[in-house]
C-alpha cells in the first residue's frame, strides 16, 4: 500500500516562556501519513500535547508561547501562510480530551459545525448533513429519536462522538485527537476507537495516547516522543515488536520513568534523554 504524507513537521520547536522556561519540543521532524492513524506516545510532561495543538497552531491562543520551525499540511506551510487561522483549523480540526457539548440540542450541536464550514442551502439538506455525521461518529442509531434534546444529556462517551461529529461536520482533512477516550468509560471508550478506526478512511488521524495497548489495537504509525524529543517513530507493528531505540524498547517494558540529566535542575527544559 502507498501512503503520502499528509502533514509534515520541519524542525518544530516550541518554548514555554513564562516564569520558568519550560523547552517542551526540541526540533521535532514527523511524517504523518494521509489516511492512517497515527499515535504519539510517551511518557508524561514530554510533549505530545504541545505537539498536537502546535499542528494547527492552537497555541496563538495563549501567551508566552515561542514557536520555530514549521508544520506543512500538503506543500502548504502552517505558519508561513496568509491563510487566516481559523481557516487552517477547519482543515486540521482538534478534539480535546474531555468532550464538552455545546448548550444546544443533539441536532445543534452538530449543525453548528456545519454552519461554520457554510456549505449546505436549505432545511432539508442541513437536516441530511447532521444525520451523516452522526452516521459516520455511530452515534445515529442511538439519538434519531431525540434530536431536540439538549446535547449535554447525552452520556460522557456519547458526547465525545457528538464533538466528533461536530469536528467531522467542519470537513477537516485531518483530526487531531488528545486521549479522546481517556475520561471514558471502557465501553465507551471501545465505541470511540471503533469510529476513528472507521474514520481513517476518509481523514488523517493523529491521536496523542496514554495507552500502549490503545496504540497497538488501533495504530497504523507509532511516534515516540521523549523530553521534547522523537526517539523512533515506525510502523505500529515494528514499533512494538522489533523497536529501533534501547529507549522505546525500555518504555515498551513498562519503563515510564523520566530521567533528567542530574547535573541539571528538574526542569525538563535543561534535561536530556538518558538514553537514545
Ligand atoms: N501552558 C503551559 N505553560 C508552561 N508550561 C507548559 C504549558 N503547557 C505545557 N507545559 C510544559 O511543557 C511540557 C510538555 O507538556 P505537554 O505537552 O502537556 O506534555 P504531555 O502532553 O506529553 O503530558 C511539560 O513540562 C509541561 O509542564
Ligand atoms: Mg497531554
Amino acid at each position: 500500500m502507498t501512503t503520502n504524507t499528509a502533514l509534515t513537521t520541519k524542525d518544530l520547536s516550541v518554548t514555554y516562556v513564562g516564569d520558568r522556561e519550560v523547552e517542551a519540543l526540541k526540533g521535532v521532524s514527523i511524517d504523518f501519513s494521509a489516511n492512517q492513524l497515527s499515535a504519539i506516545i510517551g511518557p508524561s510532561g514530554c510533549g505530545k500535547s504541545t505537539l498536537l495543538k502546535s499542528l494547527n497552531r492552537l497555541h496563538e491562543i495563549q501567551p508566552n508561547v515561542e514557536i520555530s520551525g514549521d508544520v506543512h499540511l500538503g506543500d502548504q506551510s502552517v505558519y508561513n501562510t496568509d491563510e487566516p487561522v481559523p481557516k487552517l483549523r477547519k482543515r486540521i480540526g482538534y478534539v480535546p480530551q474531555t468532550p464538552t457539548a455545546l448548550p444546544l440540542s443533539i441536532y445543534e450541536n452538530v449543525a453548528y459545525g456545519v454552519k461554520l464550514h457554510g456549505e449546505y442551502d436549505s432545511k432539508n439538506e442541513l437536516d441530511a448533513l447532521v444525520e451523516s455525521y452522526l452516521q459516520k461518529v455511530n452515534l445515529w442509531d442511538e439519538v434519531e429519536d431525540r434530536l431536540e434534546t439538549p446535547g449535554a444529556e447525552l452520556s460522557t462517551g456519547q458526547i465525545q462522538r457528538l464533538c466528533l461529529a461536530r469536528s467531522l461536520a467542519v470537513e477537516p482533512d485531518v483530526l487531531l485527537c488528545d486521549e479522546v477516550t481517556s475520561a471514558l468509560d471502557p465501553i465507551s471508550a471501545e465505541s470511540v476507537e471503533e469510529t476513528l478506526v472507521d474514520l481513517k478512511e476518509e481523514y488523517t488521524i493523529i491521536m496523542v495516547t496514554h495507552s500502549m495497548e490503545q496504540a497497538q489495537r488501533i495504530a497504523d504509525d507509532v511516534v515516540f516522543l521523549y523530553l521534547g524529543e522523537v526517539i523512533e517513530e515506525n510502523d505500529v507493528q515494528t514499533f512494538f515488536q522489533n523497536p529501533e531505540k534501547e529507549r522505546t524498547k525500555k518504555f515498551i517494558d513498562g519503563d515510564t520513568i523520566v530521567e533528567y540529566d542530574e547535573s541539571d535542575d528538574d526542569s525538563p527544559s535543561e534535561a536530556v534523554p538518558a538514553e537514545r
